[in-house]
């Protein structure tokens, strides 16, 4: 009897924790099921200069009402307030995260009483980038960092450069030395800049490099390697340490997340590179998003119908992925970037109570720039029997020389989504294949070019890729992980999960080391990696000719 109302009670208590169990999950989900994808109203919600087309996803009034219900119950209002608030949403961590202020007006006042920029020094970064103009002296900049140190300067130089721009930039994220010595190669060292942009100064890779690019800059005949460093960092003291000025490092404040970092001086090489207006733009884009993240109504708000499409396709109807297709080549690097906000925010398992949320969640995202992608997996976007949605990305305003290109860059664009959501049945297809004189080889053929349809995409739409449009894409998205990380009930400002991988690659480099005299040692690992650690300790310490593939030595092999 006591068991059985202890199991009664602790079913009871499951499901006052259960998602799934909801009534506003199963009224969302049933009504997920029943909205229609090609329902031909179009939904088009205009945000902070972007235009956000949901056209192709599921909808129907009771939808839309069932959404909102489920935003409610879930407590959007309330969480939005703390985040924009700067009240303690990593919960897990105790911490703000309060990227918004980092690009908030600057009549906002920060976390302790200061103005925006005292607190987050981009009147001194801007002095310093002024000062290495005027100065010439640096011709480069080697930037070193990784992750959401690396990533937004990645995508906002790429989208941003090219000829033109003020010197040319070197990343090295990898702790690999092949990507060191290419990232350094053809540079001269008395002319370049390092600039390390590390939140924690801790990251093993990015200290490496560091190591590594100050040896170099010896090397290379620079006296004095501390004058050509500069730092972007949370913990001033690790980069005074490796011997940065202090004149020369930034602060990145706490209470904002790594993957947040582009919105703070990290911003320090795309302001060397492309120039400060960039970033101011960028931050006034994701400043209008941000205002429209918290005035416009949800039924109208675009980072929360984007969430709410993803919550159909991932939780609702088992997509478990998403692409993302920039029909620009200038975003090279913005599904990478994505990949980190989405995926290292809301790659979780566990809810606020630490028990299990327990509808899908977090799907993977993927992609490259359109028609780049077409030509490479588009075959299965539209044929294989998974398929997922996709976020098409595009501009109304191509380069400027080239209006026939961009002309065809958007008819693609457009055609792919067609193509993704009508599909093409037997009956065209057996059009297709009229010339075919054989009907059973006409009608075996004509299977094989159904195209099934029905997979909903998102079209978003910037008037031309400049600052400001980038930097409302980025909120556009960050806002959509918030939504969802408020609905899953997870914590999307933490990433415990990249810890222990971490720790473990620690003690494995010192065993790697060990030498082969030591003779057999139990590692007490699993029977892969203690073989593997034994096999690179015999090939390392053996006597080794130098027949790496390096350029240059090739020609001698
Ligand atoms: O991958 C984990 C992570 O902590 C990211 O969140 C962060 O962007 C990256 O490492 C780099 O961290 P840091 O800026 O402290 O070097």
């Amino acid at each position: 009897m006591g068991n059985a109302n202890f199991a009664r009670e602790a079913e009871a208590a499951a499901e006052a924790d259960s998602l799934a169990a909801s009534h506003e999950w199963r009224a969302f989900a049933q009504a997920a099921h029943g909205a229609a994808l090609d329902a031909g109203a179009l939904k088009v919600i205009e945000a902070a200069g972007l235009c956000v087309d949901l056209t192709m996803q599921r909808q129907s009034p009771a939808l839309d009402a069932a959404a909102l219900a489920l935003l409610r119950a879930r407590g959007l209002d309330a969480a939005r307030q703390a985040l924009f608030s700067g009240g303690p949403v990593n919960w897990t961590e105790g911490k703000p995260a309060w990227h918004t202020a980092l690009r908030a007006g600057r009549t906002r006042e920060q976390p302790d009483g200061q103005d925006r920029d005292s607190v987050c020094e981009y009147s001194r970064m801007a002095d310093f980038v002024r000062h290495v103009d005027q100065n010439a002296d640096f011709a480069t900049v080697l930037h070193i960092g990784i992750g959401g140190s690396d990533w937004g300067p990645r995508l906002a130089i790429q989208a941003f450069g090219g000829p033109g721009q003020r010197r040319q930039i070197r990343f090295v994220s990898n702790i690999d030395g092949h990507a060191f010595h290419d990232a350094v190669a053809g540079l001269d060292p008395r002319r370049c800049l390092v600039v390390v942009s590390s939140k924690s100064f801790t990251t093993a890779e990015t200290l490496h490099n560091a190591r590594a690019a100050i040896a170099w800059l010896r090397q290379g005949g620079v006296a004095d390697p501390s004058a050509h460093l500069a730092a972007v960092t949370a913990n001033a003291p690790a980069a005074r340490a490796l011997g940065v000025p202090a004149s020369q490092v930034f602060r990145m404040c706490d209470w904002v997340g790594g993957r947040y970092s582009v919105w703070s001086v990290a911003g320090l090489s795309i302001a060397l590179t492309v120039g400060t207006d960039v970033l101011i733009g960028m931050r006034a884009g994701a400043e209008a998003m941000d205002q429209h993240f918290q005035q416009a109504p949800l039924g109208a708000n675009a980072p929360v119908q984007l969430a709410l499409a993803g919550l159909v396709n991932c939780s609702v109807l088992g997509h478990g992925s998403l692409n993302i297709a920039a029909y620009s080549a200038r975003l090279l690097h913005l599904v990478t970037y994505l990949q980190q906000l989405e995926m290292e925010s809301l790659g979780k398992r566990v809810g606020g109570d630490g028990a299990a949320v327990d509808v899908p969640t977090a799907p993977i995202i993927w992609g490259m720039p359109g028609t780049d992608g077409q030509h490479t997996f588009f075959q299965w976007l539209h044929q294989s029997a998974h398929g997922a949605p996709v976020d098409f990305i595009a501009s109304l305003q191509g380069h400027p020389d080239s209006p026939d290109a961009h002309r065809m860059l958007l008819a693609n664009c457009l055609a792919q989504r067609q193509a993704l959501l009508r599909g093409k049945d037997l009956e065209q297809a057996l059009l297709d294949v009229a010339h075919v004189e054989d009907p059973e080889q006409a009608l075996t053929l004509a299977h094989h070019m159904v195209h099934p349809g029905g997979r909903p995409s998102t079209l978003i739409v910037l008037r031309q890729l400049e600052p400001r449009a980038l930097g409302a894409l980025l909120a556009l998205y960050e806002h959509k992980v918030f939504v969802q990380s408020v609905v899953w009930g997870v914590n999307p400002f933490d990433q415990w999960g990249v810890e222990l991988g971490k720790r473990l690659a620690t003690g494995i480099e010192r065993e790697l080391a060990v030498p082969v005299s030591a003779g057999v040692v139990d590692w007490g690992h699993d029977a892969s990696t203690s073989y593997w650690i034994d096999r690179y300790r015999g090939h390392a310490q053996a006597p080794q000719p130098r027949h790496a593939w390096l350029p240059g030595v090739a020609a001698h092999l």
